[in-house]
């Protein structure tokens, strides 16, 4: 056992872009822990993980919503797409990750004062999943995303607003990983290039593949 790991050192925090700040290692093992037991609890909810097609091409990710369910452009509270159910409701406790999370972000106890995210995509990678560059522009509200990963690293590709193409910054997301972007970052373009097999720490408790939440705040009622 060390006493610090060395990641705490090799990667330390860092901004992308303004408004977009990597936080390595935020989240404890056992909260990656418990996390990945409730993601279990929403994937036997009342609507299954579902791959989504944009544009006429399925996704390989599988996805399962909280507060509101997203579809390509579109958030209902029903699974239209997927079986009709209303999805779970936002959990509170995320409500006050999500604010501790914009404080860690930038430094500013009062950053997470108006944030209520209502909405998150929680995404499951296999070892062959991957995201295409894509901005998150169906909310209504320009509050910031709050993403957390557990599981296998990826190699996650943060960009501009106004591309999908260079200039970009690629860099791993690894297990327990925050990022969040907000501000003039928010409607940048991002991706998951590729997930690392069997990368993931033993006790994330996510024995394959990868976990990434992004809480949102939909700007709807
Ligand atoms: C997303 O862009 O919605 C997911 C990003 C990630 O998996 O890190
Ligand atoms: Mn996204």
């Amino acid at each position: 056992m060390t006493l610090f790991s060395d990641d705490l050192f090799e990667r330390p925090r860092r901004e992308l872009a303004p408004g977009a700040t990597l936080v390595p290692g935020w989240l404890t093992l056992p909260q990656q822990s418990w996390i990945v037991e409730r993601f279990r609890e929403w994937a036997a909810g009342p609507v299954p993980p579902h791959s989504s097609s944009v544009a006429g091409h399925q996704m390989s990710v599988r996805t399962v919503c909280l507060g509101w369910h997203w579809r390509p452009n579109v958030y209902s509270r029903e699974a239209v797409d997927v079986n009709g159910n209303r999805v779970l409701e936002f959990p509170e406790w995320m409500v006050h990750l999500g604010r501790r999370a914009l404080i860690e972000a930038s430094g500013d106890p009062h950053a997470g004062d108006e944030y209520t995210p209502d909405t998150a995509l929680v995404n499951y990678y296999d070892e062959g999943a991957h995201m295409g560059m894509h901005q998150d522009r169906d909310e209504r509200s320009t509050a910031p995303v709050v993403s957390l990963s557990i599981g296998d690293t990826c190699l996650f590709r943060f960009g501009n607003t106004t591309t999908r193409t260079r200039p970009y910054t690629d860099v791993e997301l690894v297990s327990g990983d925050l990022f969040v972007f907000g501000g003039p970052s928010r409607l940048a373009f991002h991706g998951v290039q590729k997930v690392f097999p069997g990368t993931g720490p033993v006790n994330c408790g996510l024995p394959r593949g990868r976990i990434n939440i992004t809480m949102r705040v939909t700007g709807l009622s």
